[in-house]
Order: structure tokens, then C-alpha cells, then sequence
């Protein structure tokens, strides 16, 4: 089935089988390795990505479901290279990374969150800032770190 889409600001087509899930066609048809591979079962959120402003667990959906639509991986964030987005800098600052496998499904619920919460004249409380990480899983940093720095990219656009 072929599909159109646009990913990171560039539009794509491609023939792909419908089964394909869409983490394996980002990571494997795409190369694009940012997005993690943890439980493939929408538990843990190492996989998220976010579509047409969602963020979603990529290994819990199928590919021919970004058809017309437009996906943000990590890579279409901020590099090493290129601005960081305000959500890395800020895990940078507060120290929220250690091994960093989480981190970039962190990176892409707090973006799509933010993103929202910008356009809606939202500013969260510290409680629906931890629930909107609820479906990311961190093994390392016990979450503190991590709700810190979120914290703080709604506290900079205050
Ligand atoms: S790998 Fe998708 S939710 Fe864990
Ligand atoms: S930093 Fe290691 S799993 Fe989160």
C-alpha cells in the first residue's frame, strides 16, 4: 500500500505491507534509530512519537496510519548540531539523562504536551504535568529530575 506523508518537515512516499508497525518503519524503512524500541506492548513510552500533534506509542500502531498526516520524530528536534528545542535544553539543564534510553519518548510527550498547553493558555500544575508523563518509564533517573525540567518549559513561556 502506498502511503504519503511528511516527517520532520519532509514529505515521503512509500509502498509499505499494511502490517507494518509504525516504529519499525520509522527505525528500519526510515533509519531514523531516535525512536526506542522498550516493552512493544504501549507500557513504557520509549517509543512515542508525535502525529498531527499527538503523542503516541509508535509500537502500538500501525504504519498505513500516517497517511496525510505528519510525524515528528526526535530527529526533527534539536541536535548536537542545530538548536536544541526548549524541552532538550531544559532536560539538559535540570540533569534529567542518564542512560537517556527514555528520553526521547520523554522528549516527544513533553513536546506534543507543551505544545498544547501553549495554544491553549495553559499553564499546568505540578500534578497534570506528572500525569501527562505517566505513560513514559524511566529505569534510571527516579522521575524527579525529569519532572523538573518539564516543569520548567511552561514555567520559561510564563
Ligand atoms: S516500546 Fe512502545 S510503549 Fe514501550
Ligand atoms: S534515563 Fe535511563 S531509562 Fe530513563
Amino acid at each position: 500500500m502506498k502511503i504519503t506523508f511528511k516527517i520532520n518537515g519532509e514529505s515521503i512516499s512509500k509502498d509499505i505491507k499494511p502490517s507494518l508497525l509504525l516504529i519499525d518503519f520509522i527505525r528500519d524503512g526510515l533509519g531514523l534509530k531516535g525512536t526506542k524500541p522498550g516493552c512493544l506492548e504501549g507500557e513504557c513510552g520509549a517509543c512515542t512519537v508525535i502525529v498531527d500533534g499527538l503523542a503516541i506509542n509508535s509500537c502500538m500502531y500501525l504504519a498505513i496510519n500516517i497517511n496525510g498526516k505528519e510525524i515528528t520524530t526526535i530527529e526533527g528536534l534539536g541536535t548536537k548540531e542545530n538548536p536544541l528545542d526548549k524541552v532538550q535544553e531544559k532536560m539538559v539543564e535540570h540533569g534529567a539523562v542518564q542512560c537517556g534510553f527514555c528520553t526521547p519518548g520523554m522528549v516527544m510527550t513533553t513536546k506534543a504536551y507543551s505544545d498544547k498547553c501553549i495554544a491553549e493558555g495553559i499553564i499546568p500544575t505540578q500534578e497534570e504535568v506528572k500525569k501527562s508523563l505517566e505513560g513514559n518509564l524511566c529505569r534510571c533517573t527516579g522521575y524527579a529530575k525529569i519532572i523538573e525540567a518539564s516543569e520548567a518549559v511552561y514555567k520559561q513561556e510564563r
